[in-house]
């Protein structure tokens, strides 16, 4: 047997109810807090997350779903190139990046053939350098007409500009080969990444303050347990614009947090924490960070393997651990709180004054820092005793330099992802109390069918909900469906009820059966 992937599930009916109550629900509060849609990518370049999330965290070094799409460029190219080049020198690629040394024999071969410069898709700053200076090299030693190079490589930000102008013209090569280098993707680890690349690439700040709101699948590749899965969904939110449209404003922050209590208040989830943090800006960080650094060196030994390595290369992160033995080291740490500067402070005490004036309560935990790198000042989780370890039902932020890390303008920003599959586990709602069971069972006598049909079809236009069964079953089984359907009523279609045109409709709890005149049975079931 064949069965859903470890970390995956299937969300069934009556289940898949309760999801729909909870979406219903909040695209209303999204409405009426003028929240539009978006909806971005389930998989993304893996770049962006690499710099939107950051490299040192959890999700990023560990639980990314991370494939290469296309030929490997290497193997990609050796085919084209052997397809072009018929009896051609062998090339042999070996791993990392493929350029042949400077050697006299070779040099001699080369004078008749085509070479192939390739590089992978995540070459390093010094490979790229070693390619320019080997391309440079080939021009000035081979005569011009005989050297067709061909070069793969994705832009890449921190590439030399030579490397770069290299790759152009090595480019053009390429695309006569009509080749496609393979990419490195990744299916989204969690939306604001990509919701902040919708921004810059459809240059969303001509419309001011964005507002959106995405609903899906996001994933991560974690130990599944309770309340965490590979598979898992969001419900998130973002505003976003230039500064200019008020998105920097303590306002935004309210605004958000109080939409979200208003969220949970409004789907009965009534028993949560709001933990709230300013994490500062980065310059409060880079200070915040000198002083963990030195914290940390005389006590990281006795920590575990990551914040061994955390310690040393973002020692903000070292609050993300979860190992045991190291509580009590992290406890004696410094906290963001002490490093605050006037700006962030501020920022951070207009945030409280608003929450406080709107009735929403909150507390405050300077440990907590979020395990995503982007975020700066406010940041928040509302947490949920029911939910056991994974008591996290949502998280969120501000990210004020997120688009600017992704090479776009300046564009704060705060916003939030529920997690979904939490929130339904938070309900005191049932499945049962959410379903909307059929109004009535429509069943249909020998070769009735078609007027059956007709009448069901006549009813749903009235917004009845109908289960039509089958001219095949008798009676019996008709009245067996339709208990298991849970069914109010049953109707039963004759052809002397079709005669008539009145129908026998019984309530199936009383038992009590009349005669209903075709134009009355909607408003009769429904009454
Ligand atoms: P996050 O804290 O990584 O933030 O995730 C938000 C929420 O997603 C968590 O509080 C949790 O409820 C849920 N979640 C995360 N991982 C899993 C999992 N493996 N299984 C089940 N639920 C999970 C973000 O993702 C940010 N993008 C939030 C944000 C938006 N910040 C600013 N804007």
């Amino acid at each position: 047997m064949i069965k859903a992937v470890r970390g995956t599930r299937d969300l069934l009916p009556p289940e898949t109810a309760l999801w729909n109550f909870v979406e219903a629900a909040v695209r209303d509060v999204f409405r009426a807090y003028n929240f539009q849609e978006i909806r971005t990518p389930i998989f993304e370049a893996t770049e962006l997350f690499a710099r939107g999330v950051g490299e040192e965290t959890d999700i990023v070094a560990k639980e990314m779903y991370t494939w290469e799409d296309g030929e490997r460029a290497t193997l990609g190219l050796v085919r084209a190139w052997r397809q072009t080049n018929p009896g051609a020198i062998p090339y042999t690629p070996s791993t990392g990046l493929v350029i042949h040394r400077y050697d006299p024999d070779f040099v001699a071969k080369l004078k008749e053939a085509t070479v192939v410069i390739d590089a992978k898709s995540r070459p390093t700053t010094a490979a790229l350098e070693q390619l320019s200076s080997y391309a440079q090299f080939l021009r000035e030693h081979i005569p011009d007409h005989l050297i067709r190079p061909i070069l793969a490589f994705p832009d890449r930000a921190n590439v030399p500009n030579a490397v770069q102008t290299e790759a152009q013209r090595l480019g053009v090569e390429l695309e006569r080969l009509d080749y496609e280098p393979s990419k490195s993707l990744t299916l989204r680890p969690e939306n604001t990444a990509g919701v902040v690349r919708a921004y810059i690439e459809h240059k969303l700040w001509d419309r001011g303050l964005n507002k959106l709101y995405y609903i899906g699948p996001q994933f991560r590749r974690e130990r599944p347990q309770k309340g965490r899965y590979r598979q898992f969904y969001q419900i998130g939110a973002e505003v976003i614009g230039p500064a200019s449209a008020g998105s920097e404003s303590p306002a935004r922050d309210a605004e958000v947090l109080e939409m979200l209590a208003t969220l949970l208040d409004r789907l009965g989830i009534t028993d949560w924490n709001l933990e709230l943090n300013s994490v500062g800006t980065p310059a409060d960080r880079a200070q915040f960070n000198d002083a963990l650094r030195k914290a940390l060196e005389p006590v990281k030994e006795k920590m575990c393997d990551d914040c061994q390595r955390r310690a040393v290369t973002n020692p903000l992160r070292v609050f993300d651990c979860k190992v045991p033995e190291d509580q009590p080291i992290i406890e004696t740490l410094p906290r963001i709180t002490q490093f605050l500067g006037e700006e962030s402070r501020k920022h951070f005490e207009a945030v409280q004054d608003i929450l406080t004036k709107v009735g929403v309560r909150f507390s405050l935990n300077d440990r907590l820092v979020r395990g995503l790198d982007y975020y700066t000042r406010t940041a928040f989780e509302f947490t949920h005793g029911a939910l056991g370890a994974q008591n996290a039902i949502l998280g969120g932020g501000r990210y004020d330099g997120l688009s600017e890390a992704l090479g776009g303008p300046a564009a704060p920003g705060i916003g939030f992802a529920i997690g979904e599959d939490r929130l339904v586990m938070s309900l005191k709602e049932t499945a049962e109390g959410v379903l909307r069971k059929p109004d009535v069972y429509v069943a249909p006598m020998a070769g009735m069918n078609g007027e059956a049909a007709r009448l069901a079809r006549e009813l749903r236009q009235h917004d009845v909900v109908v289960e039509l069964g089958d001219d095949g079953f008798r009676l019996k089984k008709s009245f067996e469906a339709a208990t298991k359907a849970g069914a109010k009523y049953i109707l039963i279609v004759g052809e002397n009820e079709v005669k008539a045109d009145a129908f026998s409709l019984k309530n199936l709890a009383t038992g009590e059966q009349v005669s209903v005149p075709r134009a009355e049975l909607a408003r009769r079931i429904q009454g």
